[in-house]
C-alpha cells in the first residue's frame, strides 16, 4: 500500500447506527472529543422502535443498515444502540471485518459500585430478552442486586423529539412506581434514546441514586481502536453527514437540535 492510500484509508468516515435518534446521544459526543474525524450516521427512523420487535426483525434491519453504511467506505462501524448490539453484534463481526463496537447497559461497574444498594437497569424490552444481555447478568451479577424495568415509552417520545417536561415526567413516574426506589443506589440506562431524559429521570429520583450509562467506554473503544489501527485521519474537516431511512426526519437542522439536546442533557451529569 502507498502512503497516500494509506492516508485515504485512514481519512474514511467513522459510521454511527442506530434504530433512530438515540445514537446521537453518543455521536454529540464522540464529535466533541474526536473532532477530526468525519462521521456518517445512519438512523433506522423508518422502523423504529426495534425495542419492541422480535429478535428475527431486528437482526435483518441491522444486517440492512450495515450493508448501507459500509457501502459508504466506513473504516469502523459503530452500533450506538444497545438493542441492536445485542441481536446482531456477533453475525456483524463474522459478516464485517472492519472493527465493529458494540454498546451495552454498564452494569458491571454499577455492580462493583453499588455498596450494598440495589441496582435498576433500564432498556428496551428486547435488550431485556436478549442473551447477550442476559449471559452479561450472569457474569457480572453473582449476588442477583440487579432488578430490570423496560421504559420503551422514551424511545418514542424521542423519536417524536417530544421533550413535555408535564407529559414525560408523568410517564416516567408511572413505570417507577413499579419498583421501590429507595432500594436503589444506582440507576443503568441501558438504552441511547434514554440519554435525552436524563435530567427529567433525575428530578425523579432519591438523592444520591447516580445514574450510570456507557458512552464513555463506548468513546474510549473509539479511540483505542484508532490508535491500535493507526487510521486516525489526517486531513479531514469533521463533518457529519446524516442518512435516514424513512422521510420522517430529511433536514439537518433536526438532528442539530437533537445533537444540542443530547449535549445539555450529558452536562447534568
Ligand atoms: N436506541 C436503542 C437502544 O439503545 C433502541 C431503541 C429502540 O429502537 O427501541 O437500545
Amino acid at each position: 500500500m502507498s502512503n497516500n492510500d494509506f492516508i485515504n484509508k485512514a481519512d474514511r468516515p467513522v459510521g454511527f447506527f442506530d434504530s433512530g435518534f438515540g445514537g446521537l446521544t453518543v455521536l454529540s459526543k464522540v464529535s466533541k472529543q474526536i473532532p477530526e474525524e468525519n462521521y456518517i450516521y445512519f438512523a433506522d427512523t423508518l422502523n423504529a422502535p426495534y425495542g419492541t420487535k422480535s429478535i428475527r426483525i431486528v437482526k435483518k434491519l441491522v444486517f440492512k443498515a450495515a450493508e448501507i453504511l459500509v457501502k459508504e467506505d466506513i473504516k469502523i462501524l459503530v452500533i450506538a444502540c444497545n438493542t441492536a448490539t445485542g441481536a446482531a453484534i456477533s453475525d456483524l463481526r463474522r459478516m464485517y471485518d472492519i472493527p465493529i463496537i458494540g454498546m451495552e447497559p454498564a452494569v458491571k461497574p454499577a455492580v462493583l459500585d453499588s455498596n450494598g444498594k440495589r441496582v435498576l437497569v433500564v432498556a428496551t424490552p428486547l435488550t431485556l430478552k436478549e442473551k447477550k444481555f442476559k449471559d452479561l447478568l450472569e457474569r457480572v451479577d453473582k449476588d442477583n442486586i440487579v432488578d430490570l424495568l423496560a421504559l420503551p415509552g422514551l424511545v418514542e417520545y424521542a423519536e417524536k423529539m417530544n421533550f413535555d417536561e408535564t407529559e414525560i415526567i408523568s410517564y416516567l413516574r408511572t413505570m417507577l412506581a413499579k419498583v421501590e426506589m429507595s432500594k436503589y443506589g444506582s440507576i443503568v440506562l441501558g438504552c441511547t434514546h434514554y440519554l435525552y431524559y436524563r435530567s427529567m429521570l433525575k428530578k425523579l429520583l432519591p438523592p444520591g441514586v447516580k445514574i450510570i450509562d456507557s458512552t464513555e467506554g463506548t468513546i474510549n473503544r473509539i479511540k483505542n481502536i484508532i490508535l491500535e489501527n493507526n487510521f486516525g485521519a489526517k486531513r479531514n474537516k469533521g463533518s457529519i453527514k446524516y442518512i435516514v431511512s424513512g422521510n420522517k426526519v430529511d433536514d439537518t437542522e433536526k438532528f442539530q437540535t437533537l445533537m444540542d439536546r443530547a449535549e445539555e442533557e450529558s452536562g447534568g451529569k
